[in-house]
């Protein structure tokens, strides 16, 4: 299967357009693409609470658990709309929500980050390395 980074990246400025985020202006959106076709997609979530915020990879990742997926994560794009922003590459929490995905179906994602001119295109575990995970449970 293979995974078309305009087409990702396009769904996930797409999903940015369902932000809540009237706190930051910081509108974000992510799409993660499966070994089965599926696209799933999120957008960030704000709180009048700022901390409670939740970011677009963490809506989208928790949606494609709700739907049943526990594996199958080939590719992740993420794009923020602000103006005169770089490329967004996700934070460190939802890094490490990705790595669960990714290493319950023992794939290594492709991250595509976009966002003004920039794009940039790395791997998950280059921005998680050595990840704690699901193995680090088991007896
Ligand atoms: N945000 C995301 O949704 N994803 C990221 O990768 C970085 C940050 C959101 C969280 C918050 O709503 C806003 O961007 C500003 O930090």
């Amino acid at each position: 299967m293979t995974v078309s980074r305009e087409k990702l990246l396009k769904q996930a400025r797409e999903a940015a357009a369902h932000a809540y985020a009237p706190y930051s202006q910081f509108a974000v959106g992510a799409a993660l693409a499966f070994e089965d076709g599926a696209v799933v997609t999120g957008a960030n979530v704000e709180n009048a609470s700022y901390g409670l915020s939740l970011c677009a990879e963490a809506l989208a990742l928790s949606k494609a658990m709700n739907e049943g997926r526990r594996g199958g994560l080939l590719a992740v794009a993420v794009v923020g709309l602000a103006a005169g922003q770089g490329a967004v590459t996700p934070c460190g929490r939802c890094r490490q929500m990705l790595s669960e995905m990714a290493q319950l179906g023992g794939t290594d994602p492709v991250v595509w980050s976009g966002g003004g001119d920039e794009a940039i295109e790395v791997r998950l575990s280059a921005l998680l390395p050595m990840a704690f995970g699901p193995d680090n449970l088991k007896d």
